[in-house]
């Protein structure tokens, strides 16, 4: 790692760059949801394909919150996070979770209300009535044959609605769905499939399968990002060392497959990829790595987890990809991909990179500067 101090500053100048980009963003656009950019722009026309990134604007205002300390921040969050209320009664997605948890779980771990902890628990059950008892799973948006790795993102707030309702079915459905994942989604060498299709009539596996990875049975890396982030939270909530391990084993391949620099391709599999980074796996596996060397009983592979967190969070925080020295660019991070098969969001900047790269670089400072008590960068479990 470089120097401390030096490290520090650095992060401090993103930490200013961003504030700078979202505070642009939400006077010249109110109330409005982006996903990615499109030449660096936030307002498009372009398809969404699904609407799971809606939490992710209220949650680095929430971030900035974090840092700054400023009321104007805290005042925008909640703003963003009222105007996606209404949310927690939306059962036709998997998404509750990336909604509710960066923004309402957040404004509960700064200022705890019984009308917050209500919302969250609205979220976490409607996430929760998804369930399916054939197969133990939750189905994606795509259909109800369909679960995807990126759900492990969303079982947290099953499981906090879950112990706050003092619900012990809905408990067993977010682990009951862990654990099919685990046993369908995750590979014996660490990789993860991104989408599992199931018989809806007798539950059987049938096959992987995938939308925004290279094929079926190769590794799209975000999708093993989730894989390390959600485990880790499981673990967290549940204490069960088999979401660990899990999270371990996909931290490994994760590290195996990927160059010095910490940056992965779209999937690890594509044999000539059309752009060699994805830059939001990155920031996810960034801060997915920092939560593991919290986690993790055997503080060797601890500290190798923190460094290899920030050797990440190094290259992002480069001109390469932070966006500081691009004139006219509206986002933090260049060099994300969301859908390249659909060309959506290819070698831009899109909404959930700024916000992990955020969480992970506040994560980050807590490390160099000593812990804040008062705030954690990521939402308490
Ligand atoms: N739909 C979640 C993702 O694109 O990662």
């Amino acid at each position: 790692m470089r120097d401390k101090q030096e490290y520090a500053k650095r992060i401090h100048s993103a930490f200013d760059f961003a504030g700078r980009q979202l505070g642009h963003l939400i006077e010249a656009q109110p109330d409005f949801f982006p996903m990615y950019t499109r030449a660096g722009k936030w307002k498009h026309a372009g398809d969404a394909w699904t609407n799971w990134c809606e939490g992710f604007l209220g949650g680095q205002l929430w971030l900035m919150f974090s840092y700054t300390n400023d009321e104007w921040w805290r005042d925008k969050a909640i703003h963003y996070s009222r105007l996606i209320e209404q949310r927690k009664r939306d059962d036709t997605v998997h998404d509750l979770g990336f909604l509710f948890w960066s923004t309402w779980r957040r404004w509960q771990d700064h200022a705890p209300e019984d009308f917050i902890n209500d919302v969250l628990v609205e979220a976490g059950r409607t996430a929760g009535s998804r369930f399916r008892d054939k197969g133990q799973y939750l189905p994606s948006f795509v259909s109800e044959e369909s679960s995807f790795i990126d759900i492990m993102m969303n079982v947290g707030i099953i499981f906090y609605a879950a112990r706050e309702s003092q619900d012990q079915t809905l408990w067993e459905k977010a682990a009951k769905h862990c654990h099919t994942t685990r046993r369908y989604l995750i590979r014996g060498d660490g990789s993860a499939a991104h989408e599992g299709i199931f018989d809806t009539e007798t539950g059987e596996f049938l096959r992987e399968s995938t939308h925004q990875g290279w094929r079926g049975d190769s590794s799209w890396a975000r999708g093993l990002t989730w894989a390390i982030y959600g485990f880790g939270t499981a673990f967290r909530f549940t204490q069960d060392r088999r979401f660990l391990q899990t999270a371990e084993a996909c931290a490994a391949y994760y590290i195996e497959q990927t160059a010095e620099h910490g940056l992965p391709p779209n999937d690890w599999s594509e044999p000539n990829p059309g752009e060699p980074f994805e830059s939001s796996a990155a920031a996810i596996a960034a801060s997915a790595f920092l939560q593991l060397a919290e986690l993790s009983a055997d503080s060797v592979r601890a500290s190798m987890y923190q460094r290899y967190a920030f050797r990440i969070l190094d290259t992002l925080l480069g001109s390469a990809f932070l966006a500081i020295d691009t004139p006219n660019w509206e986002g933090v991070l260049k060099g994300g991909i969301y859908h390249q098969a659909r060309d959506l969001g290819v070698n831009e900047s899109v909404m959930w990179g700024d916000y992990f790269f955020l969480e992970a670089l506040l994560d980050a400072l807590h490390i160099l500067t000593g812990p804040n008590a008062a705030v954690t960068a990521r939402p308490r479990c």
